[in-house]
């Protein structure tokens, strides 16, 4: 028998039992992007147009895409990782007027929930640690140096070791309320197709420059946004994905 209690999502959401938006209510928009964490240090990303791939075969790395689960211990150049931010999560154009950002990827009502973070282990000229990815300013935030904040990491999805031995794990945060605002309860089906499309394009553009990344949905809820310092329902982690160089 079909456990229904999942459906009752896809029933609560549909058109005639949501509530009206805030939005239609007139309530102000919220920021597409979090503000920058006083005092932490701001880190410059090369130009991510400083990888040229040529004419590569879009047909190829879909064909030769699959999940990597195991990786060389070489590290992830600042050109590769800037690049790898750019095509998830790049910010392409921003209408200040209008405070609408258009990203890399599509998002439902171009609301763009997501805040990505990374688990660096290696990556030349990174120091391993925590860092937050400033789409707008195409820029890393330096959150949290300790060494061994991604063994903790490890261990809130569950000791999968493709975390553990990852150059960098990619953390998306979800903040819901962008969505909210314009979408009410049915903004929750969109925030994990948004994600869906993030980490697709991850996937290709990893196979792009001979890496590979694991998607990571096997995570202790709780543990992980505790460990990141996160307070839902405002802003919680909604997915991973382990990156490294391909053996
Ligand atoms: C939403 C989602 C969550 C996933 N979570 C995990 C995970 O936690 N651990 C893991 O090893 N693989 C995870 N995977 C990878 C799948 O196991 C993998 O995509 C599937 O076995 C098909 O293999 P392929 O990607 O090589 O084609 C996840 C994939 C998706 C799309």
């Amino acid at each position: 028998m079909l456990k229904k209690d999942g459906y009752e999502f896809v029933e609560q959401t549909k058109y005639l039992n949501i509530s009206e938006s805030d939005q239609r209510q007139g309530k102000p928009q919220p920021p597409y992007e979090l503000p920058l964490e006083e005092g932490k240090p701001l880190i410059d990303l090369p130009n991510p147009e400083k990888i040229d791939l040529g004419t590569y075969d879009l047909r190829k790395a879909i064909e030769i895409r699959r999940s990597l689960r195991r990786y060389t211990e070489d590290a992830l150049s600042l050109e590769e990782l800037s690049y790898l931010l750019w095509l998830t999560q790049g910010v392409k154009k921003f209408d200040e007027k209008r405070n609408v950002v258009w990203r890399t990827v599509p998002s439902a009502g171009c609301r763009h929930p997501f805040e990505t973070h990374l688990s660096v282990n290696r990556v030349d000229g990174l120091a391993p640690g925590l860092y937050r990815f400033a789409a707008g300013q195409h820029k890393l935030v330096a959150l949290d140096m300790d060494p061994t904040f991604n063994d903790r990491l490890t261990e809130a999805c569950m000791n999968q070791r493709q975390v553990l031995t990852s150059a960098v794990t990619f953390i998306w945060a979800a903040v819901p309320y962008r969505t909210v605002w314009r979408y009410s309860e049915r903004s929750y089906r969109y925030l994990y197709l948004d994600a869906g499309h993030v980490c697709q394009n991850l996937h290709l553009a990893a196979e792009s420059i001979n890496c590979g990344i694991c998607a990571i949905g096997a995570y202790d809820d709780d543990a992980a946004d505790r460990l990141m310092g996160f307070n839902p329902p405002e802003m919680f982690v909604i997915y991973m994905a382990s990156l490294g160089r391909r053996g």
